[in-house]
């Protein structure tokens, strides 16, 4: 079943200009031309509201680069999100009947005014449309087409103390919903962290849809994080708890593999994983790889959050 909670409609300053936002495809669905339901999918109408299961699958939306957005297709059949499987293609399937609400998100810490948020208040932050590339530690790549808000916004409203240095994040953890978590070789629950300055910054966003329908479970629902200059596995999904801290966090896959997975995990080409190459990609549904770009190409925003730092040994 989809989720069926309803994100917030973005503000048209917020969003892709339509222009660009719809191919001459659309344009001409957009027109009538190929009748009303293709209108509501192109126009980000919830399906549902239309009787309709499908999501338009050829957006014409694009990232900043000119790269195409994925498609919803591709963004919800091929998933990593170990609780369930690790297979990607069987996530969706598994975690059709994970329940996403009621949701709250526990954050405290070394915060003056720790607090718990309910979806509703999530839901309340000032949400953009966000396309950003997701480059996976396992050298595949996809276009996202993201509806969130900036983390910087929830941690301002807690208010961090001066010794709050990191910031750690914890997915749910029900056994019973997602048979992944039977496997005994992960330190359950899944937890990721960020520096602080990494967590406040306007690029690092909370997530609650796709495509302009709220988050389906396979992608993290209801809220999960997005940072777009690190490896996907620091983008951890479905967050119960965020929690600040004077001390570096350990995360899960830096707990099993340090020397594979560190706590930074900046995309960098010319920072190899021990067992394979960093320098190019699979971008899904390309055919021939493409170069892996610094920080995923989002350098001039982010270098400057590491000057002076030695990226091969923080990586
Ligand atoms: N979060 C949790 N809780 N569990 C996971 O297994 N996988 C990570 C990240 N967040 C993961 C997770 C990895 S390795 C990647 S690449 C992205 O989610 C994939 O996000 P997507 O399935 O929405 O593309």
């Amino acid at each position: 079943m989809p989720n069926t909670y309803k994100i917030p409609a973005i503000p048209s300053s917020e969003i892709t200009p339509r222009e660009t936002y719809l191919s001459r495809r659309d344009f001409m669905k957009a027109a009538g031309v190929l009748g009303a339901t293709a209108l509501l999918a192109a126009c980000g109408v919830a399906p549902e509201a239309a009787g309709e299961p499908a999501v338009d699958v050829e957006s014409g939306l694009t990232d900043e680069l000119g790269d195409p957005a994925n498609t919803y297709e591709d963004i919800t059949n091929y998933n990593n999100y170990y609780e369930f499987t690790i297979d990607k293609q069987g996530v969706a399937g598994l975690a059709e009947n994970f329940k996403s609400t009621p949701w709250a998100v526990e954050v405290g810490g070394l915060v003056r005014t720790p607090k718990t948020f309910g979806l509703e208040d999530l839901l309340n932050f000032p949400h953009e449309e966000r396309i950003y590339r997701l480059r996976c530690v396992e050298a595949w790549s996809m276009v996202i087409p993201w509806q969130g808000f900036e983390l910087r916004h929830l941690l301002e409203a807690v208010e961090p103390m001066a010794s709050a240095k990191y910031v750690r994040f914890e997915t749910v953890y029900r056994p019973e919903e997602m048979p992944g978590l039977n496997a005994p070789y992960y330190p359950w629950p899944y937890s990721e962290g960020l520096r602080l300055d990494e967590a406040l910054h306007p690029l690092t966003i909370l997530a609650t849809g796709l495509y302009g329908q709220a988050m389906p479970n396979q992608n993290g629902a209801p809220i999960r994080l997005v940072v777009p200059w690190k490896y996907g596995f620091k983008s951890i999904k479905s967050i119960v708890k965020i929690e600040l801290t004077e001390e570096e966090p350990a995360t899960l896959w830096s707990a099993i593999a340090p020397n594979e997975y560190g706590f930074y995990a900046n995309v960098n080409p010319q920072v190899d994983h021990p067992r394979w190459s960093q320098a190019t990609e699979r971008r899904i549904g390309e055919f021939s790889r493409r170069e892996t770009l610094m920080f995923n190409g989002y350098a001039e925003q982010v270098a400057g959050l590491y000057d002076g730092m030695d990226l091969a040994k923080y990586y």
